[in-house]
């Protein structure tokens, strides 16, 4: 089924609840649908695929395009071998209830993305990720329509190109090309926790109790404890990302930092991929006085400054903007480190 409103205010369909109204918003809830739902968006009208708009800013001018969203809810489960189980689910479905079903069934692998506000379909696109997991570890495959060869198609992990963030979906040259229809993800029947991030193990420093619910019931509080209720104040959670830097870089990073707090103050930082070194962009934010800044409407989340936040509810995309730049600014001023946003900007295609 095809669901089509004109003239629609996204401002229920994003996290951010930012105003900003589309020409077109169009619903289908079957794979199927979609050659039907390209047709009445007809070719050169511009499109962009949207999820439970949680990882968005929406430029508050009207965007004169359509903006697709899928309310595919299959969900289907497969034994494979003797202690995993494939659960093949619609792109529609959020993440959450996944995982609250994974946990209730006691299938380990998604607990630590437990709350995540976000649909199947981006946890793809977006590779989300949290408390030391991240959607490539689970999945096997998606199904994804290829708008460009006009017919269904199946992507596996490999196929994928998954990295921090990122997947090939979200490359320049592949981006609005394929639309997620369905995910697999393997989970599995024997226990596999994953407690080394942060504090998590110090929750089951005993080493009994440990349980997919158990877990999902920890990294729930956790959130609630960082970051702000989605019920009540607008964000888009992590507005940047945790810089990667060389080893050469994070050299000069660490002299600038002794130099300016002294040698007590140390920087949060992770190994990463080919040598190089993660750090926190929270904490670079939160030395650069990042908490004091506000802009408008928009202001920094005082328990976690890495997200934004609509603080009055009537935030603008200029208020949001304006405030990254400052925070941008004001890191790179100090640390010489440049943030890199997160939420995906979606801009009037006019602009
Ligand atoms: N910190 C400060 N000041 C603060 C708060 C935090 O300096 O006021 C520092 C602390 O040193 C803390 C560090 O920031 O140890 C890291 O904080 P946290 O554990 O919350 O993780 P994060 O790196 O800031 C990432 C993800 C989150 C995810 C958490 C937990 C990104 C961009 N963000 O945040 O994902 O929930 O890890 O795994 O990778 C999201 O993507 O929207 C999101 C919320």
């Amino acid at each position: 089924m095809i669901h089509v409103i004109d003239d629609f205010d996204l401002r229920v369909r994003n996290t951010f609840r930012i105003s900003a109204k589309c020409r077109q918003w169009v619903e289908y809830t079957e794979a199927g649908d979609i050659p039907a739902v390209l047709d009445i968006i007809g070719e050169d009208t511009p499109r962009f695929h949207i999820g439970a708009g949680s990882n968005l800013l929406i430029c508050t001018d009207n965007y004169d395009g359509a903006v697709l969203h899928s309310s595919i809810l299959t969900h289907e489960v497969t034994p494979i071998g003797a202690d995993m189980v494939r659960v093949t689910v619609g792109a529609g479905l959020s993440l959450d209830s996944v995982c609250q079903w994974a946990c209730e069934s006691g299938l380990w692998g998604l607990e630590n993305l437990s709350v995540i506000p976000g649909e199947v379909g981006s946890s793809v696109v977006q590779n989300v990720g949290a408390y030391g997991c991240e959607a490539a570890d689970l999945i096997e495959y998606a199904e994804v329509y290829d708008t460009q060869e006009r017919r269904p198609a199946r992507l596996y992990n490999s196929d994928l190109c998954f990295g921090y963030r990122v997947s090939l979906l979200k490359q320049p040259e592949y981006k609005g090309r394929y639309i997620v229809t369905e995910v697999a993800y393997n989970l599995s029947t024997v226990p596999a926790p994953r407690l080394d991030y942060g504090n998590l193990s110090s929750h089951f420093a005993d080493g009994r109790n440990v349980s997919p619910m158990a877990i999902r019931e920890v990294v729930t509080q956790v959130r609630a404890a960082k970051l702000p209720d989605p019920a009540d104040i607008g964000s888009a959670g992590s507005f940047f990302k945790n810089p990667v830097v060389s080893a050469k870089e994070w050299e000069k990073i660490q002299r600038r930092c002794v130099e300016m707090f002294g040698t007590g103050t140390e920087m949060p930082h992770y190994p990463a991929a080919d040598g190089k070194i993660k750090l926190s962009a929270a904490w670079l934010i939160d030395h650069a006085d990042g908490k004091t800044m506000s802009c408008g409407g928009a202001a920094v989340w005082q328990k976690q400054p890495l997200v934004l936040i609509n603080r009055t509810g009537k935030a603008t995309y200029e208020d949001v903007l304006l405030l990254k730049d400052r925070i941008i600014d004001a890191v790179y001023g100090l640390f010489g480190v440049r943030l890199m946003p997160e939420v995906e900007i979606i801009k009037n295609i006019n602009h």
